[in-house]
């Protein structure tokens, strides 16, 4: 069997914004080259997984670089990359996407354009929000100012880009206008949004200025409103794009087809008759787990139900189908075909909806 997806984790950033839960620690001097050394070697255990379950890898379609903050690898990508290929005996990548994540306040704009002409199509960016006066809540160690700088050189030099945004943001003196910040940002041309909801712990300083649940679900239903106005297909819950570019690698994990990753909380799956989930950790060793086909099931089960094209109704009983005709009377789905699709009424509360099912 062959795996045609590959997740990189970069886990370094400048600054450790104070809302972020993503696996990063603080940037130094030796961070890129412990990095490299950390990758390479991990590739005889990557190899073994892989042989162990009857994979191959002998192109791959798509690569994601995700952090932390990958723009701060620069091109040195390009030379693990290198390795990569000789490692598998991989001739030529005959990649369909290949992104990689830009943090506003880390885009070299010489390095941007060298992993461009080495063949990557897609940047990340993480803009958050387009409003001068949230923006300093959100501990960024950038300002406001390279926000604008980032997307205007982006969008000169690459048309397929995709603009992270987030809300739920803590509000303390002004009110936000989310369908505001979204024409601004709308006017650099990106072909894709990725919606965040902020979640944080216990410990985050703004806690007590977060918005409640009315106001999140206003703020996501408003966000679909515009985006659905200006052509963006909501195609899951979290993602929105303009037609044909809707994000290739992520589709790889909601179909639950196989992926390798590689970097300390990257985690792969390989799908066969049974599944084999592996994670990597700081410490350079894996965790594996196994995961049986009902157990599989499931998981498609949810990641499907984040979509657009739904999940199939076959496999239900037929009480748990009057459910989803419960929910198509009340506007949150519909059936098409063998399959029921959630819509933005739906998404929103889709935990609770999925658990009534089950
Ligand atoms: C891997 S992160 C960041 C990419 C890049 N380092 C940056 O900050 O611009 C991807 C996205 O996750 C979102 N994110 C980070 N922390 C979050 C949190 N606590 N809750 C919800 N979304 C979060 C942000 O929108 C961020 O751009
Ligand atoms: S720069 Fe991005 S990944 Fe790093 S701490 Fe901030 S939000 Fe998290």
């Amino acid at each position: 069997m062959e795996v045609k997806s590959l997740y990189i984790h970069y886990p370094h950033c400048e600054h450790l914004c104070n809302y972020c839960d993503f696996y990063k620690s603080k940037f130094k001097s030796d961070s890129n080259e412990n990095f490299f050394n950390y990758l390479i070697n991990s590739l005889p255990t990557q190899k073994e997984i892989l042989e162990k379950n009857n994979f191959s890898i002998s192109d791959l379609e798509t690569i994601y670089i995700g952090g932390g903050t990958p723009s701060l690898w620069g091109k040195e990508i390009i030379k693990f990359l290198e390795k990569f290929k000789k490692y598998f005996e991989i001739n030529h990548f005959s990649l369909k996407e290949f992104t990689i994540e830009v943090d506003p306040s880390r885009y070299q704009e010489k390095e941007i354009l060298e992993l461009l002409k080495y063949g990557v199509n897609r940047l990340s960016i993480g803009v958050q929000s387009f409003d001068k006066s949230i923006f300093p809540l959100l501990d960024r160690s950038h300002d406001f100012s390279e926000i604008e700088k980032t997307l205007k050189f982006v969008s000169s030099h690459h048309e397929n880009f995709s603009v992270d945004f987030m809300i739920g943001l803590p509000e303390v003196d002004s009110e936000r206008n989310v369908k505001n910040e979204l024409e601004r940002i709308l006017k650099f041309n990106p072909k894709h949004i990725s919606l965040y909801i902020l979640s944080v712990g216990e410990s985050y300083p703004l806690k007590d200025y977060l918005p409640d649940d009315e106001k999140i679900r206003e703020e996501y239903l408003t966000v679909h409103e515009f985006l659905s106005r200006n052509n963006f297909n909501h195609y899951e819950v979290s993602n929105y794009a303009l037609k044909g570019f809707e994000s290739n690698h992520n589709w790889q994990y909601w179909k639950q087809n196989s992926y390798l990753a590689l970097g300390p909380s990257g985690s792969g799956l390989l799908v066969g008759d049974a599944g084999y989930r592996y994670k990597w950790l700081p410490s350079g060793e894996v965790n594996v787990e196994t995961l049986s086909s009902n157990q599989l099931n499931l998981e498609k089960l949810y990641t499907m139900a984040r979509t657009n094209i739904g999940i199939e109704i076959d496999q239900f009983s037929d009480s748990a189908i009057e459910i989803f005709k419960d929910y198509e009377r009340e506007g949150l789905g519909e059936f098409q075909g063998k399959r029921f699709a959630f819509n933005q009424y739906g998404f929103v509360n889709l935990d609770t909806l999925i658990e009534r099912i089950l």
